[in-house]
């Protein structure tokens, strides 16, 4: 070993030290927020649930222009018209994320007619809620198509620009789920956790890239319309998180520079469980909190 790699290996527990302080004193002491009176953000999925509310709060937090892209022109409409009548301005392009096609060709004229993209928020996503053998072909590719494919093509119309800028955010609205799956959700669990490995590696591949950055969020159950009928067997003891206080807390992850963020904070004690207890022991946590059988009662958008 040469005294260059030498000194490193030594210098590298006090550099560990010196992050988990730095991170702990974060937590009492606000850090810097970005400033977004600059920023343009295109949210996919922006016409309802969690999306609506992001654009919501990111035109509360003084965004510059917002853009909502989605499938369904009225929910789109509707919640164009709110963001304006809060003085923000605000555009929407119907666009399916599951298309490549049309997520390369709606991000040209998103350039040409609004500019460029600082912030994008891969909000936009299906369940198809079935197991693997009740679930038909295609809608099974659909969902790997929106929820994780989706943000391939996304993020590949606008990061590069983002680059040039040195300036920009990618947003990934994930799911716990992705780190602990559950029954009659295979399509979703699966979409899900590939998500999580695209933004993980996508974040180390921007860490030499000043001025972008990302945020991964992992909420629990939301109360929207998308899990609907899902039961768990303890709903005080784990009440779903209002959409709002996901919104806000993205926001604010972003503002903060965020990388990961589980939604309530609790969910770390599942990742960490999951790291080292006996499989019969996570069979029996899922029987008795109810996410066994959770999905048994699901009926989604209807
Ligand atoms: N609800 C929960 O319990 C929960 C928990 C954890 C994480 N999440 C995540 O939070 C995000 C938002 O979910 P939500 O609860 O707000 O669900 P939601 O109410 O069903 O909204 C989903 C949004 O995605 C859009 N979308 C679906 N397919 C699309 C496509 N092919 N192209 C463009 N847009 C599409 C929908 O608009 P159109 O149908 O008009 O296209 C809608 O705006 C999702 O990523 C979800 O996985 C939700």
């Amino acid at each position: 070993m040469d005294w260059k790699s030498l000194g490193s290996a030594l210098f590298f527990p006090i550099q560990m030290v010196y992050f988990l302080l730095k991170a702990a004193v974060c937590l009492f002491f606000p850090s810097r927020l970005r400033d977004m009176s600059g920023d343009v953000v295109l949210i996919t999925g922006g016409g309802r649930g969690i999306g609506r509310h992001l654009a919501r709060e990111f035109a509360k937090q003084g965004a510059k222009k917002l853009i909502l892209w989605g499938r369904t022109e009225k929910c789109l409409k509707e919640t164009c018209e709110e963001i304006k009548l809060m003085g923000t301005e605000c555009h929407y392009f119907l666009c399916d994320v599951g298309n490549r096609e049309e997520v390369y060709q709606q991000a040209k004229v998103v350039r040409e007619r609004v500019g460029d993209v600082t912030i994008l928020v891969n909000n936009a996503a299906v369940v198809h809620g079935k197991s693997l053998m009740d679930s038909d072909d295609d809608a099974l590719l659909k969902s790997q198509h929106i929820n994780t494919l989706g943000q391939f093509w996304t993020t590949k119309a606008f990061l590069p620009r983002m680059l040039e800028l040195q300036n920009g955010h990618v947003v990934c609205i994930n799911s716990v789920l992705s780190q602990s799956s559950i029954p009659g959700a295979i399509d979703y669990c699966t979409s899900k956790a590939s998500s999580f490995a695209f933004m993980e590696s996508l974040t180390l591949g921007l860490l030499d890239c000043p001025g972008v950055g990302t945020t991964t969020v992992l909420p629990f159950h939301t109360n929207t319309e998308m899990f609907q009928g899902m039961r768990v067997r303890f709903p005080n003891l784990f009440p779903p998180l209002k959409p709002e206080t996901v919104a806000r807390r993205t926001v604010e992850a972003v503002q903060k520079n965020t990388a990961l963020l589980y939604l309530p904070w609790t969910m770390h004690a599942l990742v960490i469980l999951k790291s080292f207890m006996p499989q019969q022991a996570l069979e029996e946590i899922h029987k008795f909190s109810g996410s066994y059988t959770c999905m048994n009662t699901f009926k989604g958008r209807t």
